[in-house]
């Protein structure tokens, strides 16, 4: 069997030409930290793609706090008894709603992923009314990608 990790670091590394290398100075035990637990469990096997994700991450946050046009995953727990109100809400936002799965979890229980797209505030401003009604809410954010 082959293991994942090392078919994936057979694949050609692709070096976009406008990348570049640059160095920062930190305490040793920092860095010493910060391999530790970037690698200890796997996520990363080197250190430049775990500081680019921090970077981006970073990034995301700075354009959600700039009310910027951002995209985010909301998650809905919820009774069955509450659609009514939820569906409601949503069609207030159907500009911003592009996709929604729904599961039926139980007889009375559901799940549903919202994709949304637009300002971070609009985006807010719908999970605070959603929060309103269902069970419990919450949201993965991320970027539209234009500057990633
Ligand atoms: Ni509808
Ligand atoms: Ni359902």
């Amino acid at each position: 069997m082959t293991d994942p990790m090392e078919s994936q670091s057979e694949l050609p590394e692709k070096q976009p030409t406008d990348t570049i290398r640059f160095s920062i100075s930190l305490k040793s035990s920092l860095l010493a930290e910060f391999d530790k637990k970037s690698m200890e469990n796997g996520t990363y096997d080197n250190r430049s793609e775990a500081i680019r994700d921090l970077i981006r991450a970073y990034l995301v946050k700075e354009e959600w706090k700039a009310n910027e046009e951002v995209v985010g995953a909301i998650i809905l727990l919820y009774d069955h008894d509450e659609l009514e109100d939820l569906t409601r809400i949503q069609h207030g936002y159907h500009r911003n709603i592009q996709s929604t799965m729904h599961i039926h979890l139980d007889e009375t229980k559901c799940v549903e992923v919202a994709f949304t797209r637009g300002t971070a505030q609009e985006i807010q401003e719908l999970v605070d009314k959603l929060k309103g009604v269902a069970k419990h809410v919450d949201l993965a954010i991320t970027s539209t990608g234009k500057n990633f």
